[in-house]
């Protein structure tokens, strides 16, 4: 059975109730529970952390032994050359996902220190981006 992590960085412990607008009213508990079911064929562990460190922690113990992980670093990824570090030093392919359009909105979203060690990036698509995520860590 393949292996895979979502990892979610801060303020994303309130999806559902945070600016729902933008990032919709569904908790990502709720969610996981309909993803892991439509992928019983899966094992899809979840890490959810507001702390930096704790991140780049994660990424190690998971990095060499996981077939595949889904980043979505929220802030971080726009501000943390540790969290790129991290996901550069491992070997576990990583897909980072946004769940808004982070180039249709403030500029200082537009940078990100994860895309250049991703194995490639999915944006702006809702809570879909992490399911097109998981489909194409599986082809
Ligand atoms: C986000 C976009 C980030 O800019 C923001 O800081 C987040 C969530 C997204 O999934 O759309 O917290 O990563």
């Amino acid at each position: 059975m393949k292996k895979l992590i979502i990892i979610n960085g801060p303020n994303l412990n309130l999806l559902g109730v945070r600016e729902p607008e933008i990032y919709g009213s569904l908790s990502f508990t709720d969610f996981l529970d309909l993803l892991q079911k439509k992928h019983s064929n899966l094992q899809i562990d979840y890490f959810q952390s507001n702390i930096e460190g704790e991140i780049i922690d994660k990424l190690h113990e998971v990095g060499f032994s996981f077939d595949g992980i889904i980043l979505n670093a929220a802030a971080y990824t726009h501000t943390s050359v540790g969290v790129g570090d991290a996901v550069k030093a491992i070997k576990t392919p990583v897909v980072e996902v946004h769940i808004s359009n982070t180039f249709s909105r403030e500029s200082f979203r537009h940078q990100s220190y994860i895309s250049p060690h991703a194995k490639g990036v999915i944006i702006g698509f809702g809570l879909q981006s992490y399911e097109l995520a998981i489909e194409s860590l599986l082809k």
